[in-house]
């Protein structure tokens, strides 16, 4: 009888520690978020498109510097990629902190379009820094999956 119950009990505690295990080790997939975004040849050569329409003439791109002084360029010289995916296509659609120039793009582009353009500048980047710049757009989904909206 007691070595029944023992049993029972060893049983469920390796049952909640393999529950546990389980849960804890869920790696956080995206779900299905846009974020942070998936870079493929396509989506890159739309991008491109859009980019020369809409971007380059200030922004300039990997190859010349910006031509409006005032517009960062967003190769590695510039700051883009210190910011997470979701964040850069909410700027580029809804206007950036404190800009004075630059536009807003949310009658002018979908957002699927601003993910492209955005696809396209991460050409621009070194590999390390592409995946720096990811990493970062993945922690930052993940807190936003478990503490809602982050400032
Ligand atoms: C009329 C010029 C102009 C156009 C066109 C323009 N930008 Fe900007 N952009 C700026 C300027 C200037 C800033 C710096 C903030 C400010 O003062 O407006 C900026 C800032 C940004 C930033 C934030 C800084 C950074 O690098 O993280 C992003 C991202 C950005 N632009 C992306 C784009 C994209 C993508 C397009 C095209 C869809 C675009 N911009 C089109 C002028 C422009």
């Amino acid at each position: 009888m007691k070595i029944r119950a023992a049993t029972s009990v060893c049983v469920v505690t390796i049952g909640l520690a393999l529950l546990l295990i389980a849960c804890g080790s869920s790696d956080f997939d995206g779900g299905d978020s846009k974020y942070p975004i998936n870079v493929g040849s396509e989506i890159v050569a739309a991008g491109a498109e859009i980019y020369a329409q809409n971007c380059v003439a200030c922004h300039g791109d990997n190859t010349q510097r910006p031509l409006l002084p005032a517009a960062p360029p967003h190769t590695v010289d510039g700051h883009t990629w210190h910011h997470q995916d979701r964040l850069i296509v909410e700027w580029i659609l809804d206007g950036v902190p404190l800009a004075q120039v630059m536009p807003k793009f949310r009658d002018i582009l979908t957002e699927d379009e601003a993910i492209s353009a955005l696809a396209y500048i991460k050409t621009f980047w070194p590999d390390d820094v592409v995946d720096i710049q990811t990493e970062g757009s993945l922690q930052y989904e993940k807190q936003l999956a478990e503490f809602g909206d982050l400032p």
